[in-house]
C-alpha cells in the first residue's frame, strides 16, 4: 500500500519524503491555490522534481475535451514523473472516458479523478486509467459508504485483473486512512496534517519522557557509583603513606 502526499506545501513534502514513507503526490487546481501555486507549471515542477521518480498528480482545468488533451500533452512534457489528473466527467456531465483512453494510449499516466460511485471506477478501468480516485469524504458527504466503494472496486479490478490503482483522496479524519487502508486501497492520499495525528500520541511522548528520565538517573548513579570508587581509591593510597 502507498501513501501518497494531497498538497502543493514544498515544505511538507520535504519533511514526509525525509521520513522515507512517501510514494507520490496529488494536488487538484484548489490545493494548487491554497499553497501558492498560482504558476501551476512552476509549482508542478518543483514537486516532480523534489520527488522524483514518484508519481505527481496535475489536474487540466478545462471542460473542453480538445483541451484537456492539449493539456494533458503538454504536463507531460514538464517531468517524466507527472501523472495527468482527468476529472471522471466535467462538470456537464459529459464522460472524459475518451481522453483518459487517449492519453493512456500515447504511454501518459492518467489519474481518472472525482470518482464517487463504483461504476464511475468499473468505465474508468476499461477506459485503461493508471490511477482511479475514489473522493471517500465527498462518498460520504453524500450519505453512501466510502468504504463499500473503496472495498467492491478493489475487489472488482483484482477480480478481473485490470492494472488500475485506487487512490482514496478526500480525506478529511484519521479514521477516513484507516478505513480506505482496510477497504484495500492501493494508494491513500492525504493531507500532510492527517499524518502528524498517524504517528503523535500523547501516551508515546509519555513512555519516552519515562524511559529518557531513568536513562538520566542511571547516568547520574554511574557518576555517583564511580565517584565513590575513586574516593575508596585515594582513602587507601592515603592509608598505605
Ligand atoms: C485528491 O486527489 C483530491 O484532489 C482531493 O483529495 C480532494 O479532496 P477534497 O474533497 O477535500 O477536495
Amino acid at each position: 500500500m502507498k501513501i501518497f502526499l494531497d498538497t502543493a506545501d514544498l515544505n511538507e513534502i520535504r519533511k514526509w519524503q525525509a521520513y522515507s514513507i512517501l510514494d507520490g503526490v496529488t494536488t487538484n487546481p484548489s490545493i494548487m491555490l491554497k499553497y501558492g501555486g498560482y504558476d501551476m507549471e512552476v509549482r508542478a515542477k518543483e514537486i516532480c522534481q523534489l520527488v522524483h521518480p514518484c508519481p505527481v498528480s496535475v489536474e487540466v482545468t478545462s471542460n473542453d475535451h480538445a483541451e484537456m488533451l492539449a493539456q494533458g500533452r503538454l504536463f507531460a512534457t514538464w517531468a517524466d514523473n507527472v501523472v495527468v489528473k482527468i476529472p471522471v466527467i466535467n462538470e456537464y456531465g459529459e464522460p472524459s472516458l475518451d481522453v483518459v483512453r487517449t492519453l493512456v494510449d500515447e504511454s501518459i499516466k492518467v489519474n481518472m479523478t472525482a470518482c464517487l460511485s463504483f461504476g464511475q471506477v468499473v468505465l474508468g478501468a476499461k477506459a485503461g486509467a493508471t490511477y482511479i480516485s475514489i473522493f471517500g469524504g465527498r462518498v460520504s458527504d453524500e450519505g453512501h459508504d466510502a468504504s463499500e466503494v473503496i472495498r467492491n472496486s478493489v475487489e472488482w479490478l483484482t477480480h478481473w485483473d485490470y492494472p488500475s490503482e485506487i487512490i482514496v483522496g478526500s480525506i478529511r479524519t484519521a479514521m477516513d486512512v484507516q478505513e480506505a487502508v482496510l477497504a484495500g486501497a492501493h494508494i491513500v492520499t492525504t493531507p500532510p496534517k492527517l499524518l502528524e495525528k498517524f504517528i503523535d500520541h500523547h501516551y508515546s511522548r509519555e513512555t519516552v519522557r519515562g524511559f529518557n528520565e531513568d536513562a538520566q538517573k542511571a547516568l547520574a548513579k554511574m557518576a555517583e557509583a564511580k565517584m565513590a570508587e575513586t574516593e575508596l581509591v585515594t582513602a587507601k593510597r592515603s592509608e598505605l603513606r
